[in-house]
């Protein structure tokens, strides 16, 4: 009913009666009366007239559950919000909930994580406040082999978002870094549950650097935050609403190609060293080459030194500049 109600307050320019809300969720004035004052004590700022109703002046860049299924406008993809005000991971709560049946394009959220996880058994830093924690729930029906491609899915939705909202320079480091002048706002960790041919659940974890003043000491020459480079605060609930708009309208194209064919031009629009030389960090043996692009799988297209073409497939490889991290 909260989330309903401060809808009904949103999309309507007047005041809207207390009759009127209480005929709407079939409860008494003061139950509705109640949830107005939860909401004011979370900083909404909402006017109350006698005789005339409610009205919603302001509300606060506070990141909640609330605000996000009030406003989330998609079909499918964050409809459900599980919202955490603290958790270990929002990765592992989307796994356990995957595993209890929780229902496609489900979202968890946490304002902070005690054990984020990054890629290759990193950790991720989630501070309170400023950052976005976020995994995105999945039950595709493809091949367990085709899941790597979500994440280039979702890298081009932050990369989408962020550049058209906040008017930043915008690059991916492939598969799925994000990168604002060149160094990492953004971290994309996938996971799957999956038998040989059929895959139960993915799971899409999501950090964004948003509103942090600074970083830990060892992550200030490669990461940055959305405010340290904008030089203001950016609203976390309005970026999550357009993330999840741009990878449900991806998804759904994704799904009836099969692959990222329609989405090569775009992704490569963004890539960070193409047409230039990079390190390919593969176990069997590094190498150099020129990265030329994804192809319509989204693997890195790489034209190594002998003429060559090695397609660089996301795994166990990692892609670097030929001076460090770009
Ligand atoms: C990386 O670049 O190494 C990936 C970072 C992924 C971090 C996100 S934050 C939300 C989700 N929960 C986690 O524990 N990790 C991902």
């Amino acid at each position: 009913m909260k989330a309903e109600l401060l809808r009904m307050l949103r999309n309507s320019k007047d005041y809207i009666s207390g009759q009127e809300l209480c005929e709407s969720f079939g409860v008494s004035r003061t139950a509705v009366w109640k949830v107005i004052k939860q909401l004011q004590a979370e900083g909404y700022d909402i006017e109350a007239i006698t005789n005339k109703g409610y009205k919603l002046i302001s509300y606060p860049e506070i990141l909640s559950g609330c605000e996000l299924m009030s406003r989330m406008n998609t079909q499918w993809a964050g409809r459900k919000v599980y919202f955490r005000k603290e958790c270990e991971s929002t990765n592992e709560d989307a796994k356990y909930l995957g595993d209890e049946g929780m229902d496609h394009g489900s979202l968890v959220v946490a304002q902070t994580q005690t054990g984020g996880k990054g890629r290759r058994g990193r950790s991720w830093d989630s501070p309170l406040g400023t950052s976005i924690s976020m995994s995105l729930l999945l039950r595709p029906d493809f091949a367990p082999n085709q899941a790597s491609m979500l994440t280039l899915l979702m890298a081009i939705s932050v990369a989408e978002v962020i550049s058209k909202s906040c008017d930043l320079d915008v690059m991916i480091k492939w598969p799925n870094d994000i990168l604002v002048n060149r160094k990492k706002v953004c971290g994309i960790l996938t996971e799957m549950n999956a038998e040989m041919d059929y895959i139960n659940y993915v799971v899409i974890g999501v950090g964004i650097n948003v509103n942090q003043k600074e970083l830990p000491e060892e992550l200030a020459e490669i990461a940055t935050s959305l405010l340290m480079e904008k030089g203001e605060r950016v609203d976390r609930n309005d970026l999550i609403l357009n993330i999840m708009e741009y990878f449900e309208y991806y998804y759904d194209i994704f799904v009836e190609n099969g692959d990222v064919s329609a989405f090569v031009e775009l992704y490569d629009g963004y890539l960070i060293n193409r047409n230039e030389t990079v390190r390919v960090l593969d176990p069997k043996g590094e190498y150099t080459g020129i990265a030329q692009g994804i192809n319509d799988r989204g693997e890195l297209i790489v034209k190594r030194e002998d003429g060559s073409i090695a397609r660089v497939y996301s795994g166990e490889v990692s892609v670097r500049g030929v001076y460090g991290y770009v």
